[in-house]
């Protein structure tokens, strides 16, 4: 049998790669120089997209793709695939949660930590020779026992205040409703709210236009001088202008970001704070989660061509 068309949007890693290779005929919008000349002419062979969370596919992408039956997404966010397109023409989406929850929330704690006590820092201290020639590190903020605030208690949510449970913080958490499975965390329904009693303020909702800029001046503010946001989901759950300001100012406390407007040219204001952490989209960048993710990416797609359930279906 022929191999069904699929259009693979940005790179996988070699090993997901092979396999794709060899059940589908790919076809590797990413490596085109001209997308617009490339999409017309494979456009109408594509029967499916292999897309990245981050890369989802647009409109123009998808009604370039007649034929198109199934986008399936490397990622748990799939926010930047258009689901009206894909409503319109009765195309299925898929994605790839829990497989990568834990290590995401693994990553918010460790930023968390690394940028409470300075770690960065501490680190340059001692191999420039400055810990010699100065003496002591400044101390820096302890974490355990202090009050963090969870915007958005779904999968990753929680796994990320199980783990502040450790540090025995005191917890609260935001979301449309209070959650059955949220033993022992406050529930407070406003994010303002939950960002005025938050010394750590953890932004892990799924991203969506009603959840865009949910943090903006009035949480920013709310969080203040001695307060750290976290973000582990998408960037436009942040005002980033707001946000630029507030750290410039002094205003908000300190951030540690893993995900930026028009990533990955980040915007360079960013680049001249000294109370940011930057990462560089990797939450759910290590080897396992990323195997497994790739798996199910394609495990989807052969359920959908064999006529099977989809494992993960969106819509
Ligand atoms: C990316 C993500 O897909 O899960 C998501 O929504 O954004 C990430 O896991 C990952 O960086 C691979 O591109």
């Amino acid at each position: 049998m022929a191999k069904p068309h699929i259009l693979q949007v940005g790179p996988y890693p070699q090993w997901d790669e092979e396999p794709l290779n060899e059940a589908f005929q790919v076809h590797r919008y990413f490596e085109a120089e001209d997308k617009q000349a490339f999409l017309s002419q494979v456009g109408p062979q594509v029967r499916g997209i292999a897309t990245r969370g981050e890369l989802g596919a647009n409109r123009t992408m998808i009604e370039a793709c007649p034929n198109l039956e199934v986008i399936s997404v490397y990622g748990v966010g799939y926010d930047a695939v258009d689901l009206g397109a894909c409503r319109e023409r009765g195309i299925r989406v898929t994605n790839t949660p829990d497989v990568l929850t834990n290590d995401v929330a693994d990553l918010g704690i460790a930023m968390m930590l690394v940028q409470s006590r300075g770690i960065i820092g501490a680190e340059t201290w001692v191999k420039d020779g400055s810990w010699a020639a100065k003496g002591l590190y400044p101390l820096k903020r302890r974490v355990w026992g202090r009050k963090a605030g969870v915007l958005g208690l779904g999968r990753i949510g929680f796994e990320v205040a199980k783990r502040l449970r450790g540090f025995d913080m005191d917890i609260a958490y935001s979301d449309v409703s209070a959650k059955p499975y949220a033993e022992g965390m406050e529930f407070v329904s406003d994010p303002v709210e939950l960002a005025r009693r938050s010394d750590f303020l953890f932004v892990t909702l799924a991203a969506s236009a009603e959840t865009r800029h949910i943090v903006g001046r009035a949480v920013i503010e709310a969080l203040g001088p001695e307060g750290m946001l976290i973000n582990i989901s998408r960037a436009s759950n942040i005002d980033e202008e707001v946000l630029l300001e507030a750290l410039e100012s002094r205003q908000l406390g300190s951030a540690a970001l893993d995900v930026f407007e028009g990533e990955p040219k980040l915007n360079p204001r960013f680049l001249a704070l000294d109370n940011v952490l930057l990462q560089p989209h990797h939450a759910s960048g290590t080897v396992e989660t990323r195997k497994a993710m790739g798996q199910l990416v394609r495990d989807n797609l052969m359920a959908h061509f064999d006529g099977r359930a989809l494992l993960t279906p969106v819509i």
